[in-house]
């Protein structure tokens, strides 16, 4: 739970006006969050992995970051960061909570919110689930500088709606031909939902520059050949032991073995440029409840 007397970055008296008011009372002008999704076509390409060491790099510069694991009913997230949450977004779709209940604090004082284990109704939440998600999660914007959201595979309802509210978007596939096909897929959709939304892709788990370069290629083919747009190459990270002795010790590899060659890779892509300019010209979760309409 999210302890007030530990957080410096929220006022006291900010946050309970906003946890106790009405969270559609935003003064004018306020910055609100930047937000990035980090989605994938397939499977096990390495998004948690990605999402919770760019939550932890972002946050050790000092950001105030905020990882929302939207694999929800599957989520793993805690697991990668060591941390034993009590509640999750299960339980802010319930309504049972408020938000600030649900955030556990985290490595370099990142704040997480899990997305539950084991709840199968989880995994497709109805249109109107979302929609008290989505309210019960615009305080946040007001709170972070950056939210990270880690996305289950593929296109649920739920990752459409954030994928056309969003600016900002990192794509993992592997190198292999089956990666590669789905993550077409799914830049192919975000193109539809938001055709000006920014995607970097991430080749994760490559075994060498050579085979990431060439995924590179075939992507970018495809990508000229059917779609006016490309995403933009932000780098590839190589298939390392150490991620999988990070995932055993549940610390994320960019700090159990910082000089590791993926914890190097992870960090060079969490300098993203454009994760600097994610942020949109409305709130993101008010873009994410029109999208769900
Ligand atoms: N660069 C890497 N080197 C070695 N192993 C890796 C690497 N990236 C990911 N892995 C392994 O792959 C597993 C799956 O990674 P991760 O959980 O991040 O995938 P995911 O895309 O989030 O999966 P899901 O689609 O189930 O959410 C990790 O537990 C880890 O063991
Ligand atoms: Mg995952």
């Amino acid at each position: 739970m999210l302890d007030l007397s530990r957080l410096d970055f929220i006022r006291r008296g900010a946050f309970q006006r906003l946890f106790g008011g009405d969270p559609t009372s935003r003064s004018a002008g306020t910055l609100t969050s930047r937000v990035v999704c980090v989605a994938s076509g397939k499977g096990g390409t390495g998004k948690s992995i990605m999402a919770s060491n760019l939550a932890v790099t972002r946050a050790q510069t000092g950001e105030r970051v905020l990882l929302v694991d939207f694999d929800a009913g599957l989520a793993n997230a805690h697991l990668l960061l060591g941390l034993a949450p009590r509640y999750d977004l299960g339980h802010l779709i319930d309504g049972g909570i408020e938000l600030e209940q649900a955030l556990v604090e985290g490595p370099q004082g990142m704040y997480l919110l899990s997305g539950g284990v084991g709840r199968a109704a989880l995994q497709n939440p109805t249109r109107r689930e979302l929609d008290r998600l989505f309210r019960a999660l615009r305080p946040a914007e007001d709170l972070f500088d950056l939210i990270v959201i880690d996305h289950g595979a593929g296109m649920s309802y739920g990752t459409v709606a954030h994928l056309a509210a969003s600016s900002t978007m990192i794509l993992v596939t592997s190198h292999e031909v089956t990666g590669l096909s789905d993550g077409y897929a799914i830049y192919k959709r975000a193109l539809m939902v938001n055709p000006h939304i920014r995607v970097g892709l991430v080749v994760n788990r490559a075994p060498n520059q050579a085979a990431a370069d060439a995924a590179w290629d075939r992507f970018r083919a495809a990508c000229q050949r059917f779609l006016a747009s490309q995403p933009e190459y932000i780098g590839w990270v190589p298939a390392d032991e150490a991620v999988s002795r990070s995932v055993e010790n549940r610390v994320p590899v960019t700090l159990g073995e910082p000089q590791s060659p993926s914890a190097r890779a992870l960090r060079e892509i969490a300098g993203w440029g454009a994760i600097e300019l994610a942020r949109t010209s409305s709130a993101f979760y008010d873009r994410a409840l029109r999208a769900l309409r």
